[in-house]
């Protein structure tokens, strides 16, 4: 792939279908058999805690090749709350994987974050590939889950030293989803086979 070919852009509207098939095609059967990131981001459209002006694509020969989104979240405390960003799905076309379109979407994006006032961003996923990016374990910040779980996959980056709270981090309850939707949702999309073996 040519570096110099690829463009990265807002999403718009008009990008929603093609942007969940292509989520559809980089986590199928990844974490588990099948995969639910196109419903979550297809459920959090038009949602308050989604911040399109940090929804990006990249786009390579007009084709969309990945996907960046981005949510609120909440770091509740005793008496108060904040609100942190968080990104996640990030997806790219399994043909163009590691070749630099995802470290391309989260380095463009984490400065827009950071001129929007957020304090930081908060993310779960697998800290090989997001320390490069500057973040590190949640539990530095003493932010948890919920249920008071933390682990290396709980990970956040501040823009501003000591600008995070401590406390349990919410994230949208959309990110739960139901058997029943997906099972509906996929009928949206061409059929895919589930061979999930690890
Ligand atoms: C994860 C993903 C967005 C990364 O984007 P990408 O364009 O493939 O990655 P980049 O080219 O920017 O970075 C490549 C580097 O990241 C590493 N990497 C990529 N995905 C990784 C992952 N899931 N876990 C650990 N390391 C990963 C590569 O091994 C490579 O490492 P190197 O630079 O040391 O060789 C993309 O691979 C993808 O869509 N994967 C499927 C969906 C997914 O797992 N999303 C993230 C959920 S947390």
């Amino acid at each position: 792939m040519n570096q110099n070919e690829l463009t990265l852009r807002p999403e718009i509207p008009a990008d929603w279908d093609e942007v969940e098939f292509l989520i559809r095609e980089a986590f199928w059967d990844v974490y588990r058999p099948g995969c639910d990131e196109h419903l979550i981001v297809h459920t959090l459209r038009n949602h308050p805690e989604t911040i399109p002006e940090l929804n990006f694509v990249a786009v390579l020969y007009g084709r969309i090749v990945g996907h960046i989104f981005y949510t609120r979240t909440r770091i509740e405390y005793d008496g108060g709350a904040q609100e942190a960003a968080a990104f996640g799905p990030i997806s790219v076309l399994p043909e163009l994987q590691k070749q630099g379109v995802g470290s391309a979407m989260i380095r463009h994006t984490l400065p827009l974050a950071a001129r929007m006032g957020f304090p930081g961003v908060v993310i779960t996923g697998n800290p090989d590939y997001y320390h490069r990016f500057g973040f590190h374990d949640a539990a530095q910040h003493g932010i948890v889950m919920p249920d008071g779980s933390t682990g290396p996959w709980l990970m956040a980056q501040e823009f501003i030293p000591g600008a995070l709270c401590s406390g349990c981090l919410h994230f949208a309850p959309q990110f739960d989803t139901d058997s029943a939707q997906l099972a509906e949702f996929e009928t949206h999309f061409p059929h895919k086979e589930k061979r999930f073996s690890h």
